[in-house]
């Protein structure tokens, strides 16, 4: 019979390490977030099983203590998130150098995950959710400390695995190996659904790690202002035909949300020149972006709201407005008073439509919080009210000619799953796709990522301001703005970003560029640390990039070989990192649209400015970016097999990608046609 002192003396890294005692509870501070109930529908026989996995953290001397304490935990909050184990007081991204640690890769991703669960930056914080109203750091508290513990004492020779949050071990590795490699949520197909996922979630076997918020690499929404700035851009250019040198000065832009990433919006259509009309329910979140500067003005009648705007547009002006309100009273009031709206998008959570991610037409921020725990099936009832009302003052605004994209939240199947079929094309089922574009398939796929230009972001670990901006110099300088148009979007956000005040947390930055603009750059950091002008870099990306997730409802929706319910793109991108030695590679199910709708993966590569880290770069970086676009090419997309022709011929003899022939249009249909009749 194992005993559980042979078990605790078999382990050197151990809660009873940072505790000699059971630590007290820490105190929840008035105002910040707490994650809404989550569904619990395990029997009692699954109850016993969670109680036990989550026993396995704890020393036996305390179990009778924590047993009762974690089914408390577990029934009313849906998960065991330990809360007793969370540091007291603040926790933040602190310097570097107030980390311990055995080499800097191990202190730098403990920055990260501070700053990940920050309460100025995470959304949920004492529940450890980063962003996207359930992607998590770790599941609980117990993991937090144990990952902690085993950053501080691993070496260039060891590689920590973290298995949906549980830091399974350290294992023996190479310096040139990656010195983390976690994954989450990674389910078996059969079970790879919603319900298998609460259930495995609340037995605390499961972690939704979004996208950077398990990846350890989220650096609050700056990192999706760019995003929605090249988007909004973008999307005028197509759509309101404005000249390639000019802006969305004059035009209105609506939309809702201003949560973790929706928290952008209103920044990226200012910093665009044009005017927007964030709706969101929650006061709370209304308020930071508007300390934060993100918003400018606050509002709770869409009249005021409209007004607003309307003088702001006629004056050629940029302004951000808030409306304290539900996005739908907002489209109900624009209908019924034939307001004119050029761009229109909604970010609600809807990939968790019924977990809280959407707040429907009827109920307060608060009466939602209300239902979701006491009544689900009437709290159901309500959203599928909501999005079906929702669809059809969108589907009005649309026939005036207002542009509606859905903004990868899972908008358009949530309507559909709230009973609406003709949302799809098909009328039926939303196998070939929703009547609405969707941002990457009309945009973001076609005019960016298609060449590889994606999301690269850094965080100057020194936390020295001066950092910051000698990396934004150093990255100006290495982008030629009249390379391509998307060079002089970037030229053009970076050149200005430090005036935006677009830092939340660490001090970090995101631009777009391609595979030869991201080494460049993160070459120059690289001499930049190796000659002290800065302090050590961690370079990484969103998920949401050229070659990091397969996701048929938004990244790969502009891939039409029929290889978008194929993961394969995500999968070797990860482990072709993971080959090449970046610092940490992550690959995740469900991301920004929800379980099993995704897969995607990003890494971490902590610059120190020595020679093995030039030769990472150089062979990491493209390979991360051209996997991507190879597979664009493969499934014939104009704009990728442009940038792989050039590719080959530049590398010629180091790279080689295999290019598609292109069928003649008529030839096949005409075949398969006759075949079809015979
Ligand atoms: N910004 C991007 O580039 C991007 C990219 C891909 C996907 N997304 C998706 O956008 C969604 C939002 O992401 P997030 O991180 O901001 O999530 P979040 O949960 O932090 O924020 C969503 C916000 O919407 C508000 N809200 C919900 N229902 C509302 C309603 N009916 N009216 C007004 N406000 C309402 C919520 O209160 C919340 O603050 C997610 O589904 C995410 O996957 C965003």
């Amino acid at each position: 019979m194992i005993r559980n002192i042979d078990i605790s003396r078999a382990m050197t890294v151990k809660l009873e390490n940072t505790f000699a005692r059971l630590p007290k509870m820490p105190e929840f501070v008035a105002g910040v977030r707490r994650a809404p109930k989550r569904k619990f529908a395990l029997s009692p026989q699954d109850t016993q099983l969670a109680l036990k996995n989550a026993l396995r953290y704890i020393p036996e001397k305390w179990h009778k203590r924590l047993a009762p304490e974690f089914l408390n935990e577990l029934i009313q909050t849906g998960r065991i998130y330990g809360y007793r184990f969370r540091p007291a007081g603040s926790i933040q991204g602190r310097p570097i150098d107030a980390y311990k640690g055995n080499c800097v890769e191990g202190q730098a991703f403990q920055v990260m995950i501070d700053n990940n669960l920050d309460l100025d930056v995470a959304l949920y914080p004492y529940e450890l959710v980063t962003y996207g109203e359930t992607g998590q750091v770790c599941q609980n508290w117990m993991q937090y400390r144990l990952i902690k513990q085993y950053l501080e004492i691993i070496t260039r020779d060891q590689t920590l695995v973290v298995a949906s949050g549980h830091p399974l071990g350290l294992f023996e590795s190479t310096p040139e190996a990656p010195r983390v490699i976690i994954t989450n949520a990674l389910m078996i197909g059969l079970f790879d659904d919603q319900e298998n996922w609460h259930k495995a979630a609340a037995l605390g076997v499961a972690n939704y790690g979004q996208m950077t918020a398990g990846g350890w690499m989220y650096i609050g929404p700056q990192g999706i202002v760019h995003g929605t700035y090249s988007t909004l851009l973008n999307a005028g250019r197509l759509k309101l035909n404005i000249p390639a040198d000019s802006d969305l000065r004059g035009y209105l832009f609506v939309s809702s949300g201003l949560g973790g990433m929706s928290g952008a919006q209103g920044k990226a259509v200012e910093i665009a020149s044009g005017v927007g009309i964030i709706a969101e329910v929650d006061h709370s979140r209304i308020q930071t972006r508007h300390e934060q500067g993100w918003v400018n003005r606050v509002v709770d009648d869409p009249a005021e709201a409209f007004r607003l705007a309307k003088e702001y547009q006629a004056k050629k002006e940029s302004l951000s407005i808030a409306f304290h309100g539900n996005i739908v009273d907002l489209l109900e009031y624009a209908v019924e008073n034939k307001i004119f709206i050029d761009l229109l998008s909604d970010q609600t959570s809807c990939h968790v439509a019924y977990d809280g991610g959407y707040c429907p037409q009827g109920l307060t921020f608060e009466e939602r919080t209300r239902l979701l725990k006491t009544d689900h099936v009437k709290f159901k009832e309500c959203i599928n009210r909501s999005l079906r009302h929702h669809y059809e003052l969108i589907k009005t605004l649309v026939d005036r000619g207002v542009y509606f994209f859905d903004y990868g939240n899972s908008f358009m199947q949530a309507v559909f799953d709230a009973g609406v079929t003709e949302i799809c094309k098909s009328g039926k089922t939303p196998e070939h796709g929703f009547i609405f574009p969707s941002y990457v398939e009309d945009i973001m796929g076609p005019l960016l990522f298609d060449y590889g230009y994606g999301p690269f972001r850094w965080v100057c670990l020194s936390g020295k301001q001066a950092d910051l901006l000698k990396t934004d110099r150093a990255a100006l300088e290495c982008i030629d703005p009249n390379r391509r148009i998307q060079d002089r979007d970037t030229y053009a956000w970076i050149k200005d970003a430090g005036n935006h005040h677009l830092v939340v947390g660490t001090l970090a930055r995101i631009l777009y560029q391609d595979a030869a603009g991201r080494m460049n750059i993160a070459l120059k950091f690289n001499e930049m640390v190796r000659n002290g002008h800065i302090g050590p870099v961690m370079l990484g990306r969103d998920h949401h990039d050229t070659g990091g997730t397969d996701s048929p409802l938004r990244e790969t929706a502009n891939i039409k070989d029929g290889s978008n319910i194929m993961a394969d793109m995500a999968t070797q991108c990860f482990a072709g990192n993971a080959a090449r030695g970046m610092s940490l590679v992550a690959l995740h199910n469900g991301g920004g649209v929800g379980i099993g709708k995704a897969v995607n993966g990003g890494f971490g590569l902590v610059l120190d400015g020595s020679a093995r880290v030039d030769d990472i770069i150089r062979r990491a970086i493209p390979w991360d970016v051209m996997g991507g676009v190879a597979r664009r090419a493969w499934a014939r997309n104009e704009h990728s097999i442009e940038t792989v022709i050039k590719h080959n011929k530049k590398r010629k003899g180091v790279d080689h990608i295999t290019l598609p022939f292109i069928a003649d249009e008529k030839l096949v249909e005409d075949l398969v046609a006759d075949a079809f009749k015979k």
